[in-house]
């Protein structure tokens, strides 16, 4: 009874300490949180942002996920405006998604994990691992991906679009649109597909009116020993982390780790400084951009390792005044502008610095890729001091991008100028180490090459690519370009 007593006595004493003695502390814990990795902690969370966010006590109150315990948070949505000017949010310890699909609950569709908005002032850090558990839901695009292929197939009269046995496959609602190309187009389906437990999880895309829709497919066979479920679980496809309308902000440290698709997303945002952040997902997982970046301006990009099976960093249209440095991707897609201008869109990025970036085993290093027909722009881009290591195209602008197999030639492009690749070292997995692919209609102006030694993996002499590209090379240039 008297250790009871005691206890009791510290706990209570221990409770009060931690919130009084600092008055600027939002403990998850003080809010309920348990952190044991399987009891939802997500009310404990809300009400640690809540009050850290309405603080009057405090000019930057800190909002604090203790090291060593692990925290399981279904999808959350900090608002803001927040009271105080500066807002911070240390994560040591471990946040992970609930583990199966059918746990997950959605508040807006599912589209993001973490989604702070309109937070200024906001700081995110601390060296905690933010881990999605995504591995199941990758196959979730696969579908329609598969469909547009078989859809779009030049090179058979009746594709087949196949979904393999003893395999369950949830799926929302799909519309399977037609016309396609092939004459006949075949859906075999032998294993299991399921649809959301719960009404008011479906994301619909006309009312919900129909589950599984094929609209204008002439030649259309569906069979296969399989089974098609309604009965079956929610969905979950959703970006980890994205911060959007919030002015200098501040993300550090953390660690993301198999998410479903885009890992870190900032949207219509300014002042905004990412470093020292570890992204882990595999090579081939598709969709998993690590930081993605658009409609910001005056970002710094500081001391990330990137592994992951898209873009490493993609930054679209309205992204300007861009700082990355000091970054290791790979594997990955490489440090991405792009892709822009797709259909017709008039996309601007400009005022790009990348340095000191090692790329190892990515499909690509810089890389610039636009649509065809598109309108606007990508200049005053710098590339430097960047160590290849057997990647496939070190240094590529894609002009003409398309990524299916009929795009006809447009008049129109985004038009590429004042871009300067300096400094590039090491290999290439493919024959040609520099593509420079720009538009006919619009060439590419003022690219600069300078100091460039890029071999093929296997020591032979690398090849360069110069469709439409006008500028200058300077000092030393292996692979040599004709460019002028
Ligand atoms: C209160 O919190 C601030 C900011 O986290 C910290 O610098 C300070 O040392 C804390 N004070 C006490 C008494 O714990
Ligand atoms: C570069 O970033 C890594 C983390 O990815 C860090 O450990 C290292 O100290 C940084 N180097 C410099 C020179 O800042
Ligand atoms: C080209 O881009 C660089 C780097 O952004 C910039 O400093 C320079 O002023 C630009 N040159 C022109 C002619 O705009």
């Amino acid at each position: 009874m008297k250790v009871w007593a005691l206890s009791f006595f510290v706990l209570i004493l221990s409770c009060f300490l931690k919130v009084e003695s600092n008055s600027s502390i939002y403990n998850v814990i003080d809010y309920g949180a348990r952190g044991d990795g399987h009891i939802d902690d997500t009310k404990a969370f809300t009400k640690a942002w809540e009050a850290a966010c309405s603080s009057s006590s405090s000019s930057s109150p800190t909002m604090q996920v203790p090291s060593e315990m692990t925290f399981m948070i279904q999808p959350l949505y900090f608002r803001g405006e927040c009271d105080p000017k500066q807002i911070n949010v240390e994560i040591n310890g471990n946040i992970v998604g609930p583990k199966d699909p059918s746990d997950w609950t959605c508040y807006d569709g599912c589209r993001e994990w973490i989604h702070f908005e309109h937070v200024d002032g906001l700081r995110v850090y601390g060296s905690g691992t933010i881990n999605g558990q995504g591995q199941k839901w990758w196959d979730l695009n696969a579908f329609t991906k598969a469909w547009e292929a078989a859809c779009s197939s030049s090179s058979s009269s009746s594709p087949t679009m196949h979904v393999p046995s003893e395999m369950t496959f949830m799926i929302q609602p799909l519309y399977f649109r037609g016309e396609c190309d092939p004459k006949q187009i075949n859906v075999e389906i032998n294993g299991n597909i399921v649809g959301p437990k719960d009404p008011s999880d479906w994301t619909c895309y006309d009312g919900c009116r129909e589950w599984i829709h094929f609209e204008h497919v002439d030649g259309l066979r569906v069979y296969g020993s399989g089974t098609i479920n309604g009965q079956g679980q929610k969905w979950w496809d959703l970006n980890a982390l994205k911060i959007s309308n919030s002015n200098n902000v501040y993300l550090t440290g953390l660690s993301f780790k198999d998410n479903p698709r885009v890992h870190v997303e900032f949207k219509g945002s300014k002042s905004v400084y990412i470093s020292g952040i570890s992204i882990d997902a595999p090579g081939n997982s598709p969709n998993t951009d690590g930081i993605h970046i658009g409609g910001s301006t005056d970002v710094f990009i500081n001391d990330c390792s990137i592994k992951t099976g898209d873009d490493c960093i993609s930054m679209v249209d309205g992204s300007s005044n861009i700082q990355i440095s000091n970054i290791t991707c790979g594997p990955g897609h490489g440090i991405s502008i792009g892709s822009l201008g797709k259909h017709g869109a008039e996309d601007k990025v400009e005022n790009i610095h990348v340095s000191d970036v090692v790329f190892t085993g990515t499909t690509n290093g810089a890389r610039i890729k636009t649509w065809q027909g598109g309108n606007g722009y990508v200049r005053d881009i710098v590339y430097e001091r960047v160590l290849c290591q057997e990647i496939a195209y070190p240094i590529i602008i894609n002009q003409n991008y398309c990524d299916h197999e009929h795009c006809e030639t447009q008049n129109a492009a985004v038009q590429v100028s004042n871009v300067t690749f300096r400094q590039f070292l090491g290999t290439s997995r493919k024959e040609t180490a520099i593509m420079l692919d720009c538009s006919k209609a619009v060439p590419c102006k003022d690219i600069i090459l300078e100091n460039i030694y890029l071999r093929t993996t296997h020591g032979h002499h690398a090849k360069s690519v110069n469709n439409n590209a006008h500028g200058r090379t300077q000092g030393l240039m292996v692979p040599v370009i004709p460019l002028s």
